[in-house]
């Protein structure tokens, strides 16, 4: 067997369809674009539709296979009808990938009902939805993939965690509680956490040059992460590869949650 088959047997995504949910932007943008680039059909899911189409478009340059549907996943009706749009253009996905987030930062003691439904509506309710529309269909044909995009704020309290730490933190377990019910019909649900990276999400900290090098030191490798770094994760979560690697939470962070 040539290098090249023992690594598409092992990594290879062709054939399989993907959602990502946050796909027009930052992490969720590198995620999608590696996925298609491994060969999944990819469908990304946000609001804004010239950021998609841009995105989709990108992936269609480089020979992918991309659509892209534009839904507010902060209420059920949006969650429900960006599920139905990723089916009608691709069919059922084989991988869900929950990247689209929020990070709203009101001091704890400021901290509204508003700001609360909002974050645990997009952070946390739309994926669980999400994996309830799909997870038993995966189920049931013996293939699946999760994955879920946390923070480093459900391990720490970091910059107002507020609500957003809250929502991460049970990203996590629910994480867990969906690879308890579904790994024994070949669905891994995982989680990858990123630490501070520098996209459109926290651009007011990544506009303050000595806070982004203070974070920076604060990491083994040196720098803050960026995008792309999440490339390599997503592909191992989502391929044939990870089977035996479910329930768990993968510090994709240059080391700072271990400094
Ligand atoms: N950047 C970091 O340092 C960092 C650290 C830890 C965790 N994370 C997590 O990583 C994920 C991606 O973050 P990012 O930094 O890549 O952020 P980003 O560049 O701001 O991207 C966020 C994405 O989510 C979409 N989105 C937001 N609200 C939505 C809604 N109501 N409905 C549908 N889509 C929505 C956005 O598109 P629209 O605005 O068009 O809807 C965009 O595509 C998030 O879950 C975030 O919590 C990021």
């Amino acid at each position: 067997m040539t290098t090249q088959a023992y690594l598409s047997e092992m990594f290879s995504l062709d054939g399989r369809v993907a959602m990502v949910t946050g796909g027009s932007s930052g992490i969720g943008r590198a995620v999608a674009e590696a996925l298609a680039r491994a060969g999944a059909g990819v469908v990304i899911v946000a609001r804004k539709e010239a950021e998609l189409a841009a995105a989709a478009d990108e992936l269609t340059a480089h020979g992918c296979r991309a659509a892209w549907v534009s839904a507010d996943l902060g209420t059920r009706d949006g969650v429900r009808a960006a599920a139905e749009g990723v089916v009608d253009a691709f069919g059922e996905p084989d991988i869900l990938v929950n990247c689209a987030g929020i990070n709203l930062r009101p001091p704890m003691g400021e901290l509204g009902e508003d700001v609360w439904d909002t974050t645990m509506a997009v952070n946390l309710e739309a994926p669980y939805l999400l994996g309830q529309r799909f997870g038993p269909g995966m189920a049931e044909r013996g293939f699946g993939r999760i994955i879920h995009i946390t923070s480093q704020q459900a391990h720490r309290a970091f910059v107002q965690s507020g609500a957003y730490g809250v929502s991460k933190g049970a990203l996590e377990s629910l994480a867990r509680s969906q690879a308890e019910a579904w790994s024994p019909h070949g669905v891994t649900c995982n989680t990858l956490v990123p630490g501070f990276v520098m996209t459109p999400l926290n651009a007011r900290l990544s506009s303050d040059p000595e806070k982004v090098a203070a974070l920076a030191e604060r990491t083994m490798v040196g720098r803050n992460g960026l995008a792309e770094d999440f490339a390599g994760a997503a592909v191992f979560l989502a391929s044939g590869a990870s089977a035996y690697v479910t329930g768990q939470a993968i510090f994709v962070d240059g080391g700072f949650s271990v400094h």
